[in-house]
């Protein structure tokens, strides 16, 4: 792969961040760009300062919606280094999702290495008040203008950075969940598992009438049977039962989250039964009227891990763990968080180091 071009542009301003950083709205000076072409493949990987991107009305993406993403964060730890969490899941993840929809997949390394020039360059971009980070939205979609409903023949990959806080208007404390049976987000065989915006089209209506009613989030459920819970959207999730814990097993309509993914691992070595199987929303509803559901957690790259305190399905209320954040997801939060703050020593390859370079522009 070429040499990645570098033109960054001096700061004029001090970076200055608000009190409540929220989450996507504030971004970078820089962004890494490159384009592929049939005949040159992906080419010119380019550092450049952040401008609007213009486009042809016909660009074939906009019309048949030929695009996938990415989201994973960068930290600041506390002896002042940049890590990123499993960068090599996320564009592995990237690369699984472009073979769904048609798009030409991209070299892990290479896409590694571009991330820490980037994440090097905009390093002071980088926040460190508690639960603060970088997120990393890298994206790909079809770029040439065209009406026909085939696969684009050319395609622009872009890596967005906006320093980011909590994904949540609640901040870490626990979230109101809406079961969701009026809707589905992804049916098997489907795009669920593929990580485009098509499914996050699907969920806004739901979402637009959870919020209304005081909710923040709703838990999709199967789309066929609408028995089986599958995730939230925004993130996987696990349900915390007396004698195991479970979360969607992945069939092909939920997102394979590197969270999720991270989270098993956590329980198996700390031994704890968890089993990935299907589970239905009656199961819950019947653990938590025995007395048996102890708690119930999303996990994601925005979300962390993020402990629902109500969820309600049809006319079932249920309060879990009288609204308090669950011991489980608390100790989740605080191993997976310490792991990727440096406050804890990375003994899984998770943590991939940025190293300070002085750049040279050309
Ligand atoms: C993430 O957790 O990174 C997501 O992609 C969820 C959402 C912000 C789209």
């Amino acid at each position: 792969m070429e040499q990645i071009i570098i033109k960054t542009k001096e700061r004029s301003e001090k970076i200055e961040f608000p009190d409540e950083l929220g989450f996507g709205n504030i971004f970078t000076d820089h962004i890494f760009e490159m384009n592929y072409t049939k005949d040159k493949g992906w080419h010119e990987p380019t550092i450049k300062p952040l401008e609007d991107i213009s486009m042809h009305p016909g660009t074939m993406f906009i019309h048949y919606g030929q695009a996938i993403f990415e989201g994973l964060k960068a930290y600041k730890t506390k002896d002042a280094e940049i890590v990123l969490f499993r960068p090599d899941e996320h564009f592995k993840r990237l690369n699984r999702s472009a073979r769904r929809i048609c798009i030409p997949e991209v070299d892990v390394d290479f896409m590694i290495n571009a991330l820490k020039e980037l994440v090097n360059i905009e390093r002071d971009w980088i926040p460190t008040g508690e639960g603060e980070s970088l997120y990393v939205r890298p994206f790909v979609y079809g770029s040439d203008p065209f009406l026909g409903v085939n696969p684009a023949s050319s395609y622009k990959l872009i890596i967005l950075l906006s320093p980011v806080g909590a994904y949540y208007p609640e901040g870490f404390k626990p979230i109101k969940i809406l079961v969701q049976d009026d809707y589905v987000r992804a049916v098997r065989k489907g795009l669920g598992e593929c990580k485009t915006p098509a499914n996050y089209a699907a969920s806004l209506l739901a979402g637009e009438k959870a919020m209304e009613q005081g909710y923040t989030q709703v838990l999709w459920l199967d789309g066929v049977e609408l028995k089986n819970i599958e995730e939230v959207g925004t993130m996987n999730i696990f349900i915390n039962m007396k004698n195991e814990i479970v979360t969607p097993k992945l069939n092909g309509s939920i997102l394979p989250g590197v969270t999720r993914k991270t989270v098993i691992q956590l329980l198996k070595e700390w031994d704890m039964n968890i089993v990935e199987r299907d589970i239905s929303i009656d199961e819950v509803v019947e653990k938590y009227d025995s007395g048996d559901l102890l708690g119930v957690f999303g996990s994601g790259t925005a979300a962390v891990i993020s402990s629902v305190g109500w969820l309600t399905f049809k006319n079932k209320k249920m309060v879990i763990n009288d609204g308090k954040a669950g011991e489980l997801a608390l100790k989740l939060f605080k191993e997976i968080t310490s792991i990727q703050y440096g406050l804890k020593e990375d003994t899984h390859g998770w943590i991939y180091k940025v190293e300070k370079n002085e750049v040279e522009v050309s």
